[in-house]
């Protein structure tokens, strides 16, 4: 592990940005298995590991994946597909980011669906339960966050995104996912282009109350 290796884990989780911008370049399988390996050792309820892994190669279906996130950047955001159409040329950094994203996500080597099993919140009665349950969004998350920070170890770029919860249903049938699964989160994979940088958070300092809400530690 000579990525890890050349770089405190102190660094790394302050550095691991979403990297909206991947090269086409192939990524070895073996980096991924690192990648999903990392994700296993995540912790779940009662270890239970709800947890299952599409991992998406095909152009075919790369492609409608893309098709259809695009398609919800727009409904949803109003960020419109036409690149004529985008408004000023100079645009935020982030939002130029989303847009690279959008255009090229189908050429990413990979794009990963990280899916969860169905479970109710405990909070919603059983004679309320109507319809699916949501994933359990919790049990996948710090999975989810283990293969983000693998990608960051291995110097690969990878970016959470949630929008294909617009287009559900259909995500649900094209890749035959059983109805006891959701789809948590969409990472696409790839070597990054540009370089990786610090994140900007507001500090532990100003986000912490001591015993009671509203005193301050300091
Ligand atoms: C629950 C959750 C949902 C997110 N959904 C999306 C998304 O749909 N598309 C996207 O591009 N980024 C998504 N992100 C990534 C955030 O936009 C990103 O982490 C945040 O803006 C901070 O940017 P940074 O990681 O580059 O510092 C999501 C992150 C989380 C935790």
């Amino acid at each position: 592990m000579e990525d890890l290796k050349a770089m405190d884990f102190f660094d790394l989780v302050s550095n691991m940005r979403a990297m909206r911008r991947l090269k086409p370049d192939p990524v070895p399988m073996e980096l991924i298995w690192k990648v999903l390996n990392a994700g296993v050792q995540a912790p779940s309820g009662q270890n239970t590991q709800p947890w299952k892994f599409i991992l998406i190669s095909e152009p075919e279906a790369k492609r409608w994946f893309a098709d259809r996130y695009a398609l919800a950047m727009e409904t949803r955001f109003g960020l419109s597909r036409d690149p004529g159409n985008r408004g000023p040329t100079r645009r935020r950094g982030q939002l130029r980011a989303l847009f690279h994203q959008m255009d090229h996500m189908h050429e990413a080597p990979y794009l990963l669906l990280v899916c969860g099993a169905r479970d109710w919140p405990f909070k919603v009665a059983e004679e309320d339960r109507v319809g699916l349950a949501p994933p359990n969004y919790g049990a996948i998350y710090p999975c989810v966050q283990n293969i983000l920070l693998a990608c960051r170890a291995l110097g690969l770029g990878a970016a959470l995104t949630t929008m294909h919860q617009v287009f559900e249903d259909d995500l649900q049938a094209y890749f035959q996912i059983p109805d006891e699964y959701g789809v948590v989160v969409t990472i696409p994979i790839g070597y990054p282009i540009g370089r990786f940088g610090s994140v900007t958070r507001i500090s532990a300092q100003e986000k912490t109350f001591l015993n009671r809400w509203g005193t301050s530690p300091q």
